[in-house]
């Protein structure tokens, strides 16, 4: 019983989220057909950049299991480039982002940044150039896969375009660096709005803006109007501000504490993390970045994995769960429950496990186990 309650809040969460974005400013069905149409009409074209890392190996899971349960999408695939594209500033080809742009719809596997390397960091640049300007993470407690917390069913929603992650820092002199932290009215005023016309229609009851403006108090602050101003159109939602810190705290003894929490950049990268860590992992986490115009890019949160890249380790479900939220968004909701039902019940059935979630089973093994359970 506990799991089937479980199940139906998770598929809620991937369910109503087509709804939320077609309605702020995005997606529709009969548009999707018409417009990203491949030479079968019949087919939706949708992006896919594999990544880097297991970021291949995952992909071909999805690509497997689309194809078994009959998806409608036809892929347009795209790696990443081996020398920087001038017009991009990054290893991201112009042609990808054009793709994505023209699909509206995509999915991405992890892409590997290396560190302090002088060039414009892949994600960043995905989210800068296609404008996907809020990066939504339902973290809800899987059925059958135990953890510290049976009950945890939230949602953080990402300002992803600014903040700390602005990109811009500089040397002031030798031995002093500056990182300049950018906050706008308009990016917060866009984010909060999102969270709280995702909280109006996916029957959520309260969003919890979380920030530090007593020690930041120009950014943060202004982040914090933003949200209050917001909050005032929206009189049915509870509204509430937390400090980043005891945000934390109250997380990790509670999270039923917590039902829809909207932050800037930093610290919705950190708590994203965080919350994926209280049911299971980054394996298990699925996300959506959703954009101006109405394009959605769903993502798996965790990185490429460098250290078990290429020996059929991976555990595919973060990545899995994320295809699901895509098909939502296009509204094939029958083929996404579909799908959702054979991973859970894989998970659940606990026979096949990747070794991230303390199983034997490759990646393999348990995409073909998901197959059999379609
Ligand atoms: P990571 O997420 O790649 O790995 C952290 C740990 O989690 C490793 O032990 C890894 O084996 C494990 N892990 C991650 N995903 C897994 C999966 N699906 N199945 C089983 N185990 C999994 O983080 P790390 O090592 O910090 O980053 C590696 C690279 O990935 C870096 O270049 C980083 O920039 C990039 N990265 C990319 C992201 C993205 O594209 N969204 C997000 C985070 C990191």
């Amino acid at each position: 019983m506990a799991s089937q309650i479980a199940r139906r809040l998770l598929r809620s969460n991937f369910l109503n989220s087509t709804s939320t974005v077609a309605s702020a400013g995005g997606f529709n069905r009969s548009f999707a057909s018409a417009a990203a149409a491949g030479p079968n009409s019949n087919l939706i074209r949708a992006t896919l950049f594999p990544g880097d890392g297991i970021g291949p190996e995952i992909a071909e899971s999805v690509k497997q299991i689309f194809r078994v349960a009959d998806v409608p999408i036809e892929w347009e695939e795209h790696y990443v480039g081996t020398e920087i594209d001038p017009r991009t500033q990054s290893f991201l080809t112009w042609e990808s982002l054009e793709s994505v742009r023209r699909n509206k719809i995509g999915l991405k596997g992890p892409m590997a940044t290396p560190i302090g390397k002088g060039h414009r960091s892949l994600n960043l640049t995905l989210r800068k150039e296609l404008n996907l300007y809020a990066n939504v993470r339902p973290c809800n407690s899987l059925p059958g896969y135990k953890t510290r917390y049976d009950d945890v069913n939230l949602i953080t929603i990402r300002e992803n375009t600014e903040g700390e992650y602005s990109g811009l820092e500089h040397q002031v002199v030798r031995g002093v660096v500056e990182s300049l932290k950018i906050i706008t009215r308009q990016a917060s005023l866009r984010v909060a709005e999102y969270a709280f016309h995702y909280a109006k229609t996916n029957g959520r009851e309260r969003v919890s803006a979380i920030h530090k403006a007593n020690i930041m108090q120009k950014t943060d602050g202004l982040f914090l109007k933003c949200c209050r101003e917001v909050a005032e159109k929206y009189p049915e939602i509870k509204y509430e501000e937390v400090v980043i810190d005891n945000c934390c705290l109250m997380l990790v003894k509670n999270p039923a504490l917590f039902d829809v929490l909207v932050m800037p950049n930093l610290y919705g990268d950190i708590i994203s993390d965080l919350c994926a860590g209280l049911i299971g992992g980054l394996g298990l986490t699925a996300s959506c970045n959703i954009g101006e115009g109405g394009i959605a890019l769903a993502e798996a949160v965790h990185g490429s994995a460098p250290d078990i890249a290429g020996k059929n380790m991976a555990n595919p479900t973060a990545l899995l769960l994320s295809s699901v939220a895509m098909l939502r968004h296009l509204e094939l909701n029958d083929k996404a429950d579909h799908i959702q039902d054979a991973i859970l019940t894989t998970i659940a059935d606990g026979k096949y496990r990747t070794a991230d979630l303390g199983g034997h089973s490759s990646t393999t093994e348990f995409t073909n186990a998901i197959c059999d359970h379609l």
